[in-house]
C-alpha cells in the first residue's frame, strides 16, 4: 500500500474535552505519523470555505457554527493507507453508529459534534491539505 497523506482536524468539542493527546495517540500507535500540526480558532470564512461543498445542505450553517466555537487542531498524518486507516480509526460520521473501539464512539455523542474530520479521498486530503498548510510547514520524517 503506498504512502498517503490525510488531513485530521480534532473538533471543538473534543478540544475541549483535553482528548487531543489521546486521539493523537491512536494515530500514532495505528502507525501514522503527525508530519504537521496547528492549533487553530476558524472564522467563519475559514470554516464556510473548507465545508464549501455542503453550502447546500441544511445543516450547514450548524456545522459552520460548531467549527468555529472554539479551537481545533489542524493536522496532517501520513503513512500507508492513511486516508482510510484515518477514517477507520474515526468510525462512523454518526457517533451513534460509530464502531466500539473507535474515537467517534469513545469522544462523541451526537452527529452534529462529532470530535474529528478526517479527508475521505486523495483528491479531498490533497485540496484539505492545502487548505491548511503550506508546503514548508510540512515535516517529512
Ligand atoms: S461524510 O463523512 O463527509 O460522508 O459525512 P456527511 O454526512 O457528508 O457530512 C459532511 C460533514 O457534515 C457533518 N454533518 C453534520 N453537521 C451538523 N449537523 C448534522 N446533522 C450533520 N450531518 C453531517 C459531518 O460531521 C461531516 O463533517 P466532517 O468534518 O467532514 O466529518
Amino acid at each position: 500500500m503506498a504512502t498517503e497523506r490525510t488531513l485530521s482536524i480534532i473538533k471543538p468539542d473534543a478540544v475541549a474535552k483535553n482528548a487531543i493527546g489521546d486521539i493523537i495517540a491512536r494515530f500514532e500507535k495505528a502507525g501514522l505519523k503527525v508530519v504537521a500540526a496547528k492549533m487553530v480558532h476558524l472564522s467563519e470564512e475559514k470554516a464556510g470555505g473548507f465545508y464549501a461543498e455542503h453550502k447546500e445542505r441544511p445543516f450547514f450553517k450548524d456545522l459552520v457554527g460548531f467549527m468555529t466555537s472554539g479551537p481545533v487542531v489542524v493536522q496532517v498524518l501520513e503513512g500507508e493507507g492513511a486516508i482510510a486507516k484515518n477514517r477507520d480509526l474515526m468510525g462512523a460520521t454518526n457517533p451513534k453508529e460509530a464502531a466500539p473501539g473507535t474515537i467517534r464512539a469513545d469522544f462523541a455523542e451526537t452527529i452534529d459534534a462529532n470530535a474529528v474530520h478526517g479527508s475521505d479521498s486523495p483528491e479531498s486530503a490533497e485540496r484539505e491539505i492545502s487548505y491548511f498548510f503550506g508546503n514548508d510547514e510540512i515535516c517529512p520524517r
